[in-house]
């Protein structure tokens, strides 16, 4: 019987041994130590043993298993181990291989001042707004004070759907519906496009604009002015220089044309400011008391200003862009260009 016992311990762990594979070694613990496995069959033999001799085979018995099940499990964390280290190899990636190349977007320059210009304005406490491209004949033009037949209706060629309903021609309807809407005090700017019939190197049919519009209580240019400058200083930095000029617009009064820096130049004059250094920054001025009447705002409690800077421009200028209809072409050669 002992001698049985060590049979089976040397078989089993020469077989142990030599497994190779999970399934193998399961089929090796089964021969051995499964329901009927050899050694399963000589623990349940027991019974046939000599007395005197049982404790002593019983004991050698136990140790076998012993031996055979640490062998087991011994076997069978290299196997798996074994097998991880296969999977991790399979699945090894190669970091010092070239890679493909990556294709990068870039946000068009226009959207690019739009986000810079709005970003300005929230930080400034304005509120953003949008109002419709098609527009009334109303907002676009009588309740800016520009009646049917007023002469003001031919600074901006218009494009008319029916009698009564254009593309508007401005942003500044934005103020109408501002103050037909909101309570003073309030800030609005109002991005948006707008549309002219209009069309050379410079001008296009379709261009952008935004509309700032404050109102409160004892505002006056003073308070523009210095709105202004702080705009002029965070967009094109603290050197900026500005000058002012007096305009005609029907819905401020006083109206007022600024300048800054020319952006392409820096100020030494070129072609694009003809030499003086200076380019449009944008036209605005004191809200026309009239104006606000008409949208249902006590013009003696309240006053305001009101300014319409036109992006395009800009937008050319700092990029170096000789013609506006690159702007809309949607061309990915231009576009790449402005990253
Ligand atoms: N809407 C005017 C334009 O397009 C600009 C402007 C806006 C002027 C607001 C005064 C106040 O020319």
């Amino acid at each position: 019987m002992k001698q049985k016992l060590e049979e089976i311990l040397q078989n089993g762990l020469k077989e142990i041994d030599s497994a190779n594979d999970l399934k193998v070694l399961d089929e090796i613990r089964v021969k051995y130590l499964g329901k009927t496995g050899q050694l399963t069959q000589i623990l349940r033999g027991m019974k046939d043993v000599p007395a005197e001799d049982r404790r002593e085979v019983g004991s050698l018995a136990n140790s076998v298993r012993q031996k055979l099940e640490e062998k087991l499990s011994e076997k069978l964390a290299a196997l798996e181990n074994a097998q991880l280290e296969l999977e991790m190899e399979k699945e090894k990636i190669d970091i010092t291989e070239p890679s493909k190349g990556v294709k990068r977007g870039a946000l068009h320059p226009l959207t690019r001042f739009n986000n810079k210009f709005i970003d300005l304005c929230v930080e400034m406490g304005f509120t953003v707004i949008q109002t419709p491209e098609i527009e009334t004949d109303y907002h676009n033009f009588e309740a800016l004070n520009v009646p049917k037949n007023h002469p003001a209706r031919d600074m901006q060629d218009s494009f008319y759907i029916t009698d009564n309903i254009l593309m508007r021609t401005h942003t500044s309807p934005a103020q109408v519906r501002a103050m037909e809407t909101m309570k003073p005090p309030f800030k609005i700017v109002c991005p948006g496009r707008v549309y002219r019939n209009d069309d050379d190197s410079s001008h296009s049919p379709i261009f952008n604009q935004f509309e700032a519009l404050v109102i409160d209580e004892n505002i006056g240019l003073q308070d523009f002015m210095i709105m202004v400058r702080e705009m002029a200083v965070r967009l094109y930095g603290k050197n900026v220089k500005m000058r002012v000029r007096p305009a005609y617009f029907p819905f401020t009064e006083p109206s007022i044309e600024i300048d800054a820096t020319c952006q392409m130049c820096q100020g030494k004059g070129c072609t694009l400011c003809k030499g003086t250094g200076y380019s449009e920054f944008f036209g605005g001025g004191i809200v026309n008391p009239a104006i606000l009447e008409m949208s249902g705002i006590d013009s003696n409690k309240y006053s305001g200003f009101a300014f319409g800077p036109g992006i395009d421009r800009s937008v050319m200028v700092t990029n170096k862009i000789p013609n506006i209809k690159y702007l809309f072409r949607n061309d990915l050669r231009f576009l790449k260009q402005m990253r």
